[in-house]
């Protein structure tokens, strides 16, 4: 079987639906369950047998030491993380706690455990830790894309503690053996997408009649890519990827944030019309710039694609499209996720 941390945040949980969708093998769930981990974006699957959850923290060596014993994984996939550059801003001793402290102490546990396996085990076993593209920095508008050679110069506390644990696990391979892999993603969108990053926001109070806030001149550049093509990606990269690798994965989708709030928000007046019938555009209003906001990411995804064939399906276009209708439809986890902890969120960065 196969272990996945972070299986109750939005990418995690993507991961375990695309995984038993095309896996028989059976996936163990780590998941401390903060404020943006959700055992709804897993409902649909608890009463199968191929799924265990256990809640904890990557960062509790006697628990992960008596999982690993208890289920034998040949894999760990490591998402937990604390993910949002804004909440990073307020608060960066979490980020610290988790992605740096947590890493750490997870790896130890695993190295422990992989040190004791039999010889065969040991070779087929792989450590995938699920990383950004953060790490690289930003780009000038005429730059190259972030290759898995550039250097990294994380700007936010989010990124930084990325960066850290990226360097803990490759150090991890250089000096341990620890058969290693990573993902440098760019940013990610679809189902279960947490409302308080721009995409699901956006969405969620254009439907509401709130304001659509756009930070400073909403020119800023990101490389989107629809969740699903980010699971396939990384099932890819544990099934054939060289170990003590890095891959980029990316969508070959810049755009920037301002357009992406206007296609959000044709959609809308196509599926789901104003009432007053004026468009949902006239609810962007530009509010204060995030402090140290990255100016452009965007993603060279050459590497992943000439030795392991992976490629997106999903242009931007046909994921907005399901993304916006999947929120359409799903009411009820709306209501779910928007409720308490996540209102003072909102206060508390909003105003
Ligand atoms: P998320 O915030 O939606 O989910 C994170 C999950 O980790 C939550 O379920 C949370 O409960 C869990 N978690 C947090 N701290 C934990 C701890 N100490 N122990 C165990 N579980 C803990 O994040 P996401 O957007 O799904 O991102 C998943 C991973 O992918 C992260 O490592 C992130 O850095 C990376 N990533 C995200 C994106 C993106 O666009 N969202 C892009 C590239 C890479
Ligand atoms: O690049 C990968 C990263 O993408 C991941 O590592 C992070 O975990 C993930 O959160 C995401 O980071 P961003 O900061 O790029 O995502 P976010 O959705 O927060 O913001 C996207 C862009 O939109 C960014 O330029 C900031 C801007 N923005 C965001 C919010 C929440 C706004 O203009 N207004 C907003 O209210």
């Amino acid at each position: 079987m196969i272990l996945v941390t972070g299986c109750a945040g939005f990418i995690g949980s993507n991961f375990v639906h695309t995984w038993l969708s095309q896996h028989d093998e059976p996936v163990v769930n780590l998941d401390k369950l903060t404020y943006a981990g959700n055992l709804d974006n897993l409902s649909s699957l608890a009463n199968d047998p191929r799924l265990v959850f256990v809640q904890g923290d990557i960062g509790d060596r006697a628990l992960v030491d008596k999982l690993l014993a208890d289920h034998q994984p040949r894999a760990i996939l490591n998402f937990a993380a604390e993910s949002h550059v804004d909440r990073s801003i307020h608060g960066p001793g979490d980020f610290i706690q988790t992605n740096v402290v947590g890493t750490f102490n997870l790896l130890e546990s695993v190295r422990a455990y992989w040190s004791a396996l039999p010889a065969a085990e040991q070779a087929a076993f792989r450590f995938l830790h699920v990383s950004t593209d953060e790490v690289y920095g930003t780009l000038a508008p005429q730059d190259p894309p972030f290759a898995e050679t550039n250097p990294f110069e994380p700007n936010s506390p989010y990124a930084a503690s990325k960066a850290s644990s990226d360097h803990l696990v490759r150090a991890w391979h250089h000096t341990y053996g620890l058969p290693v892999l990573t993902t440098n993603c760019s940013n990610n969108y679809g189902p279960f997408h947490f409302p308080e990053k721009l995409i699901p926001l956006v969405i969620l109070n254009a439907l509401a009649g709130k304001p659509l806030p756009i930070y400073g001149d909403g020119q800023q550049v990101r490389d989107w890519l629809f969740v699903t093509d980010h699971c396939h990606a990384i099932a890819r990269v544990l099934e054939a990827g060289r170990i003590g690798e890095t891959y980029n994965i990316g969508g070959w989708n810049e755009k920037a944030n301002l357009d992406v709030v206007n296609t959000i928000c044709a959609r809308l007046d196509q599926l789901r019309p104003r009432a007053d019938g004026k468009p949902y555009a006239e609810q962007i209003t530009f509010v204060k710039d995030r402090l140290g906001h990255d100016r452009r990411y965007a993603i060279d995804a050459r590497k992943i694609e000439r030795e392991l064939g992976w490629r997106p399906k999903e242009t931007f276009e046909s994921g907005i499209e399901k993304t916006v209708q999947w929120y359409l439809d799903h009411p009820e986890w709306v209501q779910g996720v928007t409720s308490g902890e996540y209102r003072k969120w909102i206060g508390k960065q909003y105003g």
